[in-house]
C-alpha cells in the first residue's frame, strides 16, 4: 500500500481554518477597535478569547457517562393505533418507508404495551456537557453549508438511517421509494434528499453546485466489513498477517494454526472497497457534498463469516476461536485506516477544501431477554449467554480505538458512545435482541453526539 510520506500528512485544513481564525481575530477586533475604540475594554478581549479556548465542549466520554431519565412526552396511556407511535417519539413522520414499522416497533401488536413506556426516557449526558439541543432544522442546515453524512454499515446501521430519516423530517425525502420498488436488494443505496417543500430552504447557504433535487444530505450504504472480500481475502495470505505476529499460535500451545485456502464460507455479506466508497465521500456537488463519514463494524466479524478461524475445540466460552477474528480484524483494520486517510489528504493535497472527517461509533451489541425488560438499567447486564460475538463486541471496539488514537489517523475519529444503548434493553425490534427501533432515544443519541461532534468537537480541535 503506498502510504503518503507523513511530514506531508499535515492536514492543509486545520493550518488553513489556523490561518483563517488568527485573520478572523485581527479582523474583528480592528473593527471593535475603530468603530467602538471608546468603549473597548479589556475584558471584551478575555472574552472573546476565551470563547475561542473553549474546547471539548462534551467529549464522547462525558456524553457517555449520563444516564436514561423518565420523562414522558404525552398523557397517552395506551397505544391505540401505529401513528401514535410516531407522535410519542416526537416526530412528525419518517422520510423512509423500508419496513416502516418493524423500524418503529409497531409491528406486532402483541407488543404495543412497551409504548409509552420505551419512548419515554430522555439521556442525560454528564453535567460537563453543553450540547446544542437535537433539532432536526439545524441539522439540514449544517448537512448542506457544512456536508452531509455518507453512512456505512450492517443492518444496525441501516436502523441509523431510518431514525435520521424521522429526525430530520419534514425537511427530507428519501429514496428508493420501497412502496413502489418492493423488489429490495441490500445492495441498494439509500438516500435522503432536502425536501423542495422545507419551510427552512430561504434560510439555507448552498454550496456551490449544490442540487436540492440531486445532491444527497444523508446516505446509507450496507458495507458490513468496511473491506470488500477480495481485500480481506488478500489481507489474509499476506505476510501483514502473520501468524506469528498476531500471536494466533499463543492461544493454543497445542494446536497449530494454518491458514485456511479461503478465509470465507458460504454466509453471505455485503461489503465495497474503500476504493468504491471513498471517491463518492469525497466528491462534490451536485453528486455529493459529504462532510462526515459514519462507519461502524464488528457485528460480523463472526466464526461463522469468517470460517478460516472458526476452532471447534477451543469451545463455547471461548468464542470457537473468536480471538482469532480478533487477531485479524486488527490487521484488517490498520489496512484500512490507512487507505482511508491517504484518500483524505490526497484530497487536501489536491485543493479539496471542505473538511472531511471519520467517525467511527463503537458498535453495540445486543441484550439477551430483550423481550421480558421495559425499562432502561443503571449499569450494563453482564452476559449470561454466548450469544454470536456478543460479548466479544466490547474488544473489537476496544481494538479500533486503540488503533486509532495513533497519530497517523488525524481524520479518523472513534467515538465510543454505546454505552446510552447498553443501558437499553427494552430498546430492540420485535422480532430479535439486536436491531433498534426507532423513537427510543437510543438511535436518535448517536445522530445527536455525532453532530455536536462534527459540528463543535472536530472544529475546535483544528482551532488549537
Ligand atoms: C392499557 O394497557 C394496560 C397494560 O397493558 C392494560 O392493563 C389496560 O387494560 C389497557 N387499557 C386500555 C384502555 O386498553
Ligand atoms: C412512495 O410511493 C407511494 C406510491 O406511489 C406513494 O403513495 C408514497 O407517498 C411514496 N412515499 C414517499 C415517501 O414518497
Ligand atoms: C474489491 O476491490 C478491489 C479494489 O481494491 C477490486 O479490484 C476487486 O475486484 C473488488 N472485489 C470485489 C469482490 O468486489
Amino acid at each position: 500500500m503506498a502510504k503518503v510520506p507523513s511530514l506531508l500528512a499535515i492536514r492543509p485544513r486545520s493550518l488553513s481554518s489556523k490561518v483563517l481564525l488568527l485573520g478572523s481575530i485581527l479582523t474583528f477586533a480592528i473593527t471593535l477597535y475603530t468603530f467602538s475604540s471608546y468603549s473597548f475594554r479589556i475584558s471584551d478581549w478575555s472574552s472573546i478569547l476565551s470563547q475561542q479556548r473553549q474546547h471539548n465542549s462534551c467529549t464522547p466520554e462525558q456524553w457517555s457517562s449520563g444516564r436514561w431519565v423518565y420523562s414522558p412526552t404525552s398523557d397517552l396511556v395506551n397505544l391505540t393505533s401505529p401513528e401514535q407511535a410516531l407522535s410519542l417519539a416526537g416526530f412528525e413522520g419518517c422520510a423512509a418507508d423500508r419496513e416502516y414499522k418493524w423500524h418503529l416497533g409497531t409491528d406486532h401488536e402483541e407488543q404495543w404495551d412497551r409504548f409509552p413506556k420505551v419512548s419515554s426516557y430522555r439521556w442525560v449526558p454528564s453535567s460537563q456537557c453543553d450540547v446544542h439541543p437535537l433539532n432536526g432544522a439545524a441539522m439540514v442546515k449544517d448537512m448542506v453549508e457544512n456536508g452531509g453524512w455518507l453512512l456505512l454499515g450492517d443492518s444496525i446501521t441501516e436502523n441509523h438511517f431510518f431514525s435520521l430519516s424521522c429526525l430530520l423530517y419534514p425537511h427530507v425525502r428519501a429514496t428508493p421509494n420501497y412502496t413502489e420498488n418492493p423488489y429490495f436488494d441490500r445492495a441498494w443505496q439509500q438516500h435522503l434528499y432536502l425536501s423542495p417543500s422545507s419551510p427552512i430552504i430561504p434560510e439555507i447557504t448552498m454550496p456551490e453546485g449544490f442540487s436540492i433535487e440531486n445532491t444527497p444530505l444523508v446516505t446509507f450504504r450496507r458495507v458490513d466489513l468496511l473491506l470488500n472480500g477480495t481485500e480481506l481475502d488478500t489481507i489474509y495470505h499476506s505476510s501483514a498477517f502473520s501468524v506469528e505476529s498476531t500471536g494466533l499460535d499463543n492461544q493454543d500451545p497445542s494446536s497449530q494454526y494454518t491458514k485456511a485456502e479461503s478465509l470465507f464460507g458460504d454466509e453471505s455479506f455485503w461489503s465495497l472497497s474503500p476504493s468504491e466508497y471513498m471517491p463518492t465521500f469525497l466528491d462534490s456537488p451536485p453528486d455529493a457534498n459529504y462532510g462526515t463519514l459514519v462507519v461502524s463494524t464488528a457485528g460480523h466479524w463472526t466464526t461463522t463469516a469468517l470460517p478460516a478461524f472458526h476452532d471447534e475445540d477451543a469451545g463455547e466460552s471461548a468464542g470457537f476461536g473468536i480471538h482469532n477474528v480478533l487477531a485479524f480484524f486488527k490487521v484488517a483494520m490498520r489496512t484500512w485506516a490507512g487507505e482511508v486517510q491517504d484518500a483524505i489528504t490526497k484530497y487536501h493535497i489536491n485543493g479539496g477544501r471542505r473538511p472531511k472527517q471519520v467517525v467511527v461509533r463503537a458498535y453495540l451489541p445486543g441484550h439477551e431477554n430483550c423481550h421480558n425488560l421495559f425499562e432502561p438499567t443503571e449499569t450494563i447486564t453482564p452476559w449470561v449467554y454466548t450469544w454470536y460475538n456478543w460479548p466479544w463486541i466490547p474488544d473489537f471496539n476496544t481494538e479500533f480505538q486503540e488503533l486509532l488514537s495513533s497519530s497517523e489517523f488525524p481524520d479518523i475519529h472513534y467515538l465510543p458512545i454505546e454505552r446510552p444503548g447498553r443501558l437499553r434493553p427494552d430498546a430492540h425490534a420485535s422480532g430479535d435482541c439486536l436491531h433498534l427501533i426507532s423513537g427510543s432515544g437510543v438511535l436518535e443519541g448517536w445522530s445527536h453526539y455525532i453532530w455536536h461532534f462534527v459540528t463543535r468537537e472536530v472544529k475546535q480541535k483544528d482551532m488549537v
